[in-house]
């Protein structure tokens, strides 16, 4: 039987995204997701496993079964505002559970792991756009939480010799391209559900958090990377590892910056409506500018996004659209 991935949190966003395309390429994969925020009808042409990835018995019952070679981790609570109100279900979720998963796989005599990581651990960065140098400050519990797995991944390197390529993904956005798959807006945070909900939803109003920033417009710069282009990364990064490559961190981004402004823009630009939107005080916490300095993807896993940010609106406005017409 040729190996499997097993895919942790495969029916959240882009972990369904990724299974998508691991599937698309052929590619064995195997889920397992406690549904608690994911939705099974995300998970494509995969077997999904309704369990908890602590289950120890359980990850390594299924590591044996499916011959699981090699892990790609996605499930974690990954709200920042939530992890600033109950650290604890952070750490246990995000830290132990990972801790317990990675017991686990080692059993099953796994020893390649594709982390889920993201650009926050870098905090206010000093500079943009930001490479791997950067150092590591974490500003809120879910960064920290990103962090220390990131540490605990190099200690499993170093004694047990389980290799891990941690992707610190920059602002995932957008649907994939037939439409089969997008974010769930309902309890989005992030701007561009936000975005594509004031604008087709009706009867709710885009908060933009300041315009009163040091940047061309005024409002904050961010590098919106495509959700299917994460998923590509995660491919490349399973092809690094079983080629031998060494346990590192990566960011995964466009290496291009767009402001609030831009992407109300571009949503007008590509929808064909107005964005009902009220400029209100900052948001605490947020830098300025952050954006990718992406060659390390390039250099090692031979990445590159291939959507810019028209691609990515085009894409959660189609999503949406039909999600809409669903319900
Ligand atoms: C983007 C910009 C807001 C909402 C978060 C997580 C980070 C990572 C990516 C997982 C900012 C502005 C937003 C709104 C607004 N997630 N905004 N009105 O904060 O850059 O990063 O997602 O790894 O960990 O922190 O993303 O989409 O919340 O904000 O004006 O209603 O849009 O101020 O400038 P963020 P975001």
């Amino acid at each position: 039987m040729t190996a499997t991935t097993l895919v942790t949190g495969g029916a959240g966003y882009i972990g369904s995204h990724t299974v998508r395309a691991l599937r698309r390429q052929g590619r064995r994969a195997v889920v397992i997701d406690t549904l608690e925020r994911g939705n099974a009808e995300h998970v494509l042409d995969a077997e999904l496993v309704i369990g908890d990835i602590a289950d120890e018995p359980l990850v390594e019952e299924l590591c044996k079964r499916h011959d699981v070679d090699s892990v790609i981790h996605f499930a974690a609570y990954k709200r920042v505002g939530e992890s600033m109100e109950n650290p604890s279900i952070y750490f246990h979720n995000n830290v132990d559970a990972t801790a317990r998963l990675l017991d686990a796989v080692r059993r099953a005599g796994v020893e390649r792991v594709v982390f889920s990581s993201s650009c926050s651990v870098y905090g206010t960065p000093v500079k943009v756009p930001i490479d791997e140098s950067e150092s590591i400050k974490p500003e809120s519990v879910y960064a920290d939480t990103k962090a220390i797995v990131e540490r605990m991944l190099q200690w499993y390197h170093q004694v047990h010799g389980v290799r891990s390529v941690s992707l610190r993904y920059f602002n995932a956005a957008g649907a994939s391209d037939d439409a089969s798959i997008g974010e769930d807006w309902s309890n989005a945070a992030n701007l561009i559900p936000l975005v594509m909900r004031a604008t087709l939803k009706g009867g709710e109003r885009l908060q933009v958090f300041g315009d009163d920033y040091p940047t061309a417009d005024g409002t904050c710069v961010r590098d919106y990377v495509h959700v299917d282009d994460l998923a590509d990364a995660h491919i490349a990064a399973l092809d690094y590892l079983a080629h031998g490559g060494p346990t590192t961190a990566i960011n995964v981004g466009t290496g291009v910056g767009s402001s609030v402004f831009e992407v109300i823009r571009g949503v007008e630009r590509v929808t064909g409506q107005p964005v009902p939107y009220d400029v209100v005080p900052r948001r605490p916490g947020d830098p300025v500018e952050s954006y990718a300095d992406a060659s390390l993807a390039k250099t090692l896993l031979g990445w590159s996004a291939r959507h810019d940010l028209d691609s990515i609106l085009e894409t959660a406005y189609r999503w949406h659209k039909r999600q809409l017409a669903k319900a």
